[in-house]
């Protein structure tokens, strides 16, 4: 008996010594090992990196996180963080060690997979420093980690509401933080063209200024406006386009530029009325919701338009991608127009429907002519989609599922689990939310996503990623978009980023215990409300 005792003691010693992991990681990392150890590392950081990339990642880590730690760079022998590329791991991996000896050292299968340590490593910093002056007292750990998605998004919505060159870049530097790759950039929409197009000037002369916003509910009867102009002088120059795109490849973010066709469109038609079926009668938008002026394609002149447009837009962003839109297009222009109508009669098109098809595999191979590939918004898989088309689901997960099912690549944004332009919570009224365009996502529902829901293991390997959309009709300050993305983008970085999610709990409490207090470190703005549900 008194062996037994003795037994179950040890037990429970050794259990006991067993500790809590003493650093939360969000998203949660592939494996995580911590020992006994404790590295003590000094108030100011000592980078080293052999390449002129390391050295750039090193200084952008140094200014984004100037609040957390001191930095400067030194040599390998008196560095504390040192960073090297390891040709051996996958691009997006990387590999951090704390130790006595060695202090921090970050591998990565490329600058992405370096930078994305050093993100890890800003997270640990920030649990384990001793105060304002005092040294790091950092567990000895050894941290493998790489992303289950290549595809890891936001999108920001800046013709609804127009954002700087600064707040981009903010986001951009949030997208980071997040461990996310892509910021999707709508750049075009009927209540604003936000993109400096030097052959069609108007576009931002005219296209940028509408007369009034909707600013009531869209239920409201009578709409309440603003009756305040809105816009003028709102859009990204080439140069700020150019600035934001070395930004954002700094922080190893890829931008994938939004042009809608041929619906979302009246901004254009407003700047050339000779660009619709109708030929005139356009304004900028003040309103919300889904317009029936679209772009003519019954015109050869469009597609002129539309190339000279992309030529523009291809110049200005080395990324892959290029993003055409293709969401919420009413046909009745084309039913009417006789120029639409002699293009159906020519091609043999019997849907009207289809010309939108037509539309979008003219434009994609002029645009995989230059190198590019496109992307849509789901709509497309009705409207005649090519196979090589990436499909945007954002009706729920339904048309991502779809197109999966025919080989189509995909990428998951469903609405009723990412659209953050939706409330918080069940409440809005009482938890005092500002007014938004409906919905409820809180995190609870964004976090409880499976992409692969109802997906064979063979049709699994078209979701290429996942992103979080916001759409800006009810959201005209930065300080605004912050409250609506964070801390739901934490969710988006560990659906997106991580193999296995882990309980909701678990999740709440790493949330709660590194990335609030990483926004409190830095000065964000986001809800304290949606966290509890
Ligand atoms: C969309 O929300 N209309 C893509
Ligand atoms: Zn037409």
């Amino acid at each position: 008996m008194r062996h037994l005792i003795s037994v179950i003691m040890s037990v429970a010693a050794l259990l006991a010594a067993v500790p809590a992991l003493a650093v939360s990681i969000v998203p949660q990392p592939v494996s995580v090992r911590e020992n006994r150890s404790v590295v003590r590392l000094p108030e100011t950081l000592v980078f080293y990196g052999r390449s002129a990339e390391l050295k750039d990642l090193a200084e952008v880590w140094g200014e984004s996180f100037s609040s957390l730690a001191g930095f400067r760079t030194g040599s390998e022998r008196n560095a504390n963080v040192k960073l090297y590329t390891d040709a051996s791991m996958a691009k997006e991996e990387y590999s951090l060690e704390v130790s006595v000896e060695n202090g921090v050292v970050i591998r990565g299968g490329s600058p992405a997979g370096v930078w994305w340590g050093m993100q890890t490593l800003a997270q640990i910093l920030l649990q384990t420093s001793g105060g304002e002056g005092k040294p790091f007292m950092v567990p000895g750990l050894m941290i493998e980690d790489r992303p289950h998605f290549p595809y890891r998004a936001g999108m920001l919505d800046c013709c609804r509401h127009f954002f700087t060159v600064d707040e981009v870049k903010e986001f951009i530097d949030i997208l980071a933080l997040h461990k996310l790759n892509v910021f999707h950039w709508h750049l075009t929409d009927d209540q604003g063209w936000r993109i400096e197009i030097r052959k069609y000037p108007l576009l931002t002369e005219i296209g940028a200024v509408r007369k009034e916003t909707l600013v009531g509910s869209l239920d409201a009867k009578p709409e309440i406006y603003d009756g305040l102009p809105y816009g003028k002088g709102c859009f990204f120059t080439r140069e700020q386009i150019r600035d934001v795109v070395a930004y954002a490849a700094a922080r190893q973010v890829t931008i994938i530029p939004e042009i809608e066709m041929p619906g979302h469109a009246e901004a254009a038609l407003a700047s050339y009325p000779w660009l619709g079926c109708r030929g005139e009668g356009y304004e900028v938008w003040p309103t919300w919701g889904v317009n029936e002026e679209i772009f003519c394609v019954g015109k050869e002149s469009t597609f002129r338009f539309l190339e000279d447009v992309l030529d523009e837009v291809c110049d200005l962003f080395p990324g892959e991608y290029i993003h055409i839109g293709g969401d919420e297009v009413p046909y009745v222009r084309w039913e009417e127009c006789p120029d639409c109508q002699a293009l159906m009669k020519r091609e043999g098109i019997t849907d009207v429907a289809h010309l939108q098809g037509y539309l979008f595999s003219h434009i994609e191979k002029y645009l995989n002519a230059k190198g590019k590939r496109i992307i849509g918004w789901d709509e497309i898989l009705d409207a005649g989609v090519t196979p090589t088309a990436t499909v945007m689901s954002w009706r729920g997960p339904s048309g991502g599922i779809r197109a999966a099912r025919q080989g189509n690549h995909v990428i998951m944004v469903p609405n009723t689990y990412f659209y953050l332009d939706y409330y918080q919570t069940r409440d809005p009224r009482r938890y005092g939310e500002p007014q938004g365009i409906g919905g409820y996502v809180p995190l609870s529902k964004s976090y409880s996503f499976d992409p692969y829901d109802q997906l064979s293991e063979e049709e699994r390997q078209y979701i290429t990623g996942i992103q979080a959309n916001l759409w800006t009709e009810y959201i005209s300050s930065f300080e605004h978009v912050q409250q609506m993305i964070l801390p739901r983008y934490t969710a988006l970085s560990e659906v997106s980023w991580s193999e296995g999610k882990t309980d909701m709990e678990n999740f709440r409490s790493r949330v709660k215990a590194v990335m609030l207090p990483m926004y409190d470190l830095l000065g964000l703005n986001y809800a304290r409300y949606g966290f509890y549900e």
